[in-house]
């Protein structure tokens, strides 16, 4: 305890510089508690506001996907790289050692696999042990247009109310059927949903036309979903092209855990993420690498 006989008279009080207020970088998050900032900043990086996410939660719904057989030997290496994990509780436990700095953003909704109708989720998680693993926000599929629309719906709601009442982000992520347009139209709609009922951030498909009109039109961050593995350059140009149109970073998966050298693609990806590079510098940046290793 503090000898309170020496106690002296504070002076240091600056009367002359008002404390300073500051407001929070990320798009539509400044009026959230303190605690969902911090965890959105340890998502989305304050410098460049954006966030490289690797999503490798691909086995809750379809098993052990290419480039996912072995997470500890695939996936472990190119951690240091990413800013952020998307990934299922059981992977967490199982091969992710707790000493880890990056963020975990957890897979929350589930129950269903390939052999049936996908939208029919759930939450598969409970909030308690997304408190317990320290997630920073909280994955739910949102399936605007599919069979379980509502109920996936519902799960998100759901997930916002209780994240909400301990500080933990939401992450809408929207799925699209197979019979359905990927379209400005469609991801306009599906993201809004999203964001008007709570979601504190949305993951998108990039589209050709249109995408900075998703967007603009989305109060929140949007990140941008990888999808199916195209060429190297091919993924480095989408993901130039979504964070240019206003997405506030990427969530991708397989062209990165598939690509003929993940290490070289995830530090391609980053360095249009946080540093603007052009798709045709960063595409040099994965060569150079791809040669290193
Ligand atoms: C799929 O349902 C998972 O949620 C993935 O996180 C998502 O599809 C992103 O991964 P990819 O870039 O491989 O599409």
């Amino acid at each position: 305890m503090p000898d309170v006989d020496e106690l002296k008279e504070g002076k240091k009080y600056y009367t002359d510089t008002p404390q300073k207020t500051e407001g929070f970088f990320l798009k539509g998050s400044n009026s959230l508690d303190w605690g969902m900032k911090n965890r959105l900043g340890r998502i989305f990086n304050p410098k460049s506001g954006r966030t490289v996410m690797l999503a490798i939660d691909h086995g809750y719904f379809q098993g052990p996907t290419t480039g996912l057989e072995r997470i500890d030997l695939n996936i472990m290496p190119l951690v240091p790289y990413a800013d952020t994990l998307m990934l299922t509780r059981g992977i967490l436990r199982t091969i992710v050692p707790p000493s880890i700095s990056q963020s975990i953003v957890m897979r929350v909704s589930g129950g269903t696999s390939i052999l049936k109708e996908l939208s029919n989720e759930e939450i598969a998680v409970g909030i308690e042990d997304s408190i317990r693993m320290n997630v920073s926000a909280m994955a739910v599929q949102v399936f605007i247009g599919g069979e379980y629309e509502r109920q996936s719906i519902i799960n998100m709601t759901r997930m916002v109310d209780q994240g909400t009442r301990y500080g933990i982000p939401t992450l809408a992520v929207t799925a699209v059927g197979k019979d359905m347009a990927r379209d400005a139209r469609y991801f306009r709609l599906a993201t809004r949903i999203c964001a008007e009922l709570g979601a504190h951030y949305v993951k998108s498909y990039y589209i050709e036309e249109g995408f900075e009109t998703v967007t603009a039109s989305c109060p929140v961050p949007i990140v941008m979903a990888g999808g199916k593995k195209i060429p190297e350059k091919d993924a480095l140009k989408m993901a130039y092209n979504a964070v240019q149109q206003g997405a506030s970073g990427v969530d991708m998966g397989r062209n990165i855990f598939q690509s003929e050298s993940p290490v070289a693609m995830i530090q391609a990806v980053k360095a249009i993420v946080h540093e603007n590079e052009t798709p045709e510098k960063a595409f040099d940046l994965y060569n150079t690498l791809k040669r290193e290793q």
